[in-house]
């Protein structure tokens, strides 16, 4: 099915969630709902509270202090919703009416249970087309261990680094300090939005930063801190891939911390597109792309990197669900390359719904 003007589009755009980025995602999906064409889309706003019940919200207000990160929540007395799944007739239902058949979802969902690949395999399973990477590339990318040994494999330079286990071996300052040098930075290996992270220099900061990131998850990535300019970039489609014009974060703070991205967002300015010399640019966005081919990504991703002094592209992490707030960097990226944020959406339910099309046809051991 294409976008066409015959024919509306219904779309489950799925907000909320249950990580400690919901109201992120409760922004980003207020901004996608609005930039939906209603001509071409038939929406259906699908709230998913902290505790991981569905509720039905409303479509012109689906939810409250939209603009503020602070105080933002589901628009109050949305009904919960039940599921039926089925290939080519999935529907949602709330007291006994159906919503649908639904053509497309788009889970705006941040972090783990979004972001993760569990709301992605639900999807896959149910028989819907649904926005953004798939099973695996959305459960790759949220490890930062597995990116991190598939990048390596495809020859894509990330930060030296070790594993610490909950169960495993200790990691010991003084190990850890002779093969990464300090600071290190320590992070829960599945998280997001800099929780759990830690910047340490010293032994005591070091244990302290263990325990508290070991909260968080039973694996952390220790790795070896990286100097150089922090820049991201966009990158779009399914089989071929295309890259954006990069934006930079210029930090005041130090680091990009989760105070910095939602607290006290002055330690931080994005200067999109980011200013890089003749060569930079194409290096860039090949590695960006590289990256994306090897975790498998499909639909979108935000590719982050370090630029160091010696002009090496180190691939941070990759985010395939990143912010879509109107002011975040993935759609921004875009607009500066030439792409509008509703022509963004329009491009991104076409990708789903050509993915799941090329999927259909494969033969299945039951043909
Ligand atoms: N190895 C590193 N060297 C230097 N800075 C780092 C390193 N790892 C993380 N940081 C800083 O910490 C921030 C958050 O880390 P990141 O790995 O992006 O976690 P998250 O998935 O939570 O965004 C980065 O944006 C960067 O400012
Ligand atoms: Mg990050």
């Amino acid at each position: 099915m294409t976008v066409n003007k015959k024919q509306k589009i219904t779309v489950a755009v799925l907000m909320g969630g249950q990580s400690s980025e919901h109201e992120i995602s409760l922004i980003s999906a207020c901004n996608v709902i609005s930039a939906m064409d209603p001509a071409k889309y038939e929406i259906i706003p699908l709230g998913i509270t902290r505790g991981g019940e569905w509720l039905l919200q409303d479509r012109e207000k689906p939810a409250i202090n939209e603009t503020d990160p602070k105080t933002v929540q589901l628009s109050p007395g949305g009904k919960r919703v039940s599921f039926f799944p089925g290939d080519g007739t999935a529907s949602f239902k709330v007291d006994g009416q159906t919503l649908g058949p639904i053509d497309c979802v788009f889970p705006v969902l941040h972090g783990p249970k979004g972001e993760d690949g569990t709301i992605q395999g639900m999807l896959k399973l149910s028989g819907i087309p649904f926005v953004g990477c798939d099973v695996l590339s959305s459960a790759a990318c949220m490890d930062k261990d597995i990116t991190k040994r598939l990048l390596s494999q495809a020859g894509i330079k990330n930060a030296e680094y070790l594993i610490a286990e909950k169960d495993g071996p200790d990691l010991h300052f003084k190990d850890a300090e002779e093969s990464l040098g300090t600071p290190m930075f320590i992070k829960p290996a599945n998280q997001g939005s800099s929780i759990g992270v830690f910047k340490v220099r010293t032994e005591e900061e070091f244990e302290n930063g263990m325990k508290q990131a070991f909260k968080f998850d039973t694996k952390l990535v220790v790795e070896r801190g990286v100097e150089g300019r922090e820049i991201e970039c966009s990158v779009l489609g399914n089989t071929r891939p295309v890259a954006s014009l990069p934006g930079e974060l210029i930090l005041s703070d130090d680091f990009y911390s989760f105070e910095t991205k939602y607290i006290s967002p002055d330690g931080a300015k994005l200067q999109i597109p980011a200013e890089l010399k003749d060569g930079e640019l194409s290096a860039l966005q090949k590695t960006a792309i590289e990256a994306y081919k090897a975790l498998e990504c499909s639909g979108l991703a935000r590719v982050d990197f370090f630029l160091t002094e010696e002009k090496e592209w180190v691939v941070n992490e990759i985010n395939t669900l990143p912010g879509f707030t109107a002011i975040s960097m993935y759609p921004q990226m875009w607009e500066a390359s030439g792409i509008s944020y509703p022509e963004l959406i329009d491009q991104l339910i076409e990708l789903a719904l050509t993915r799941f099309e090329v999927i259909s046809q494969l033969k299945s051991a039951n043909d």
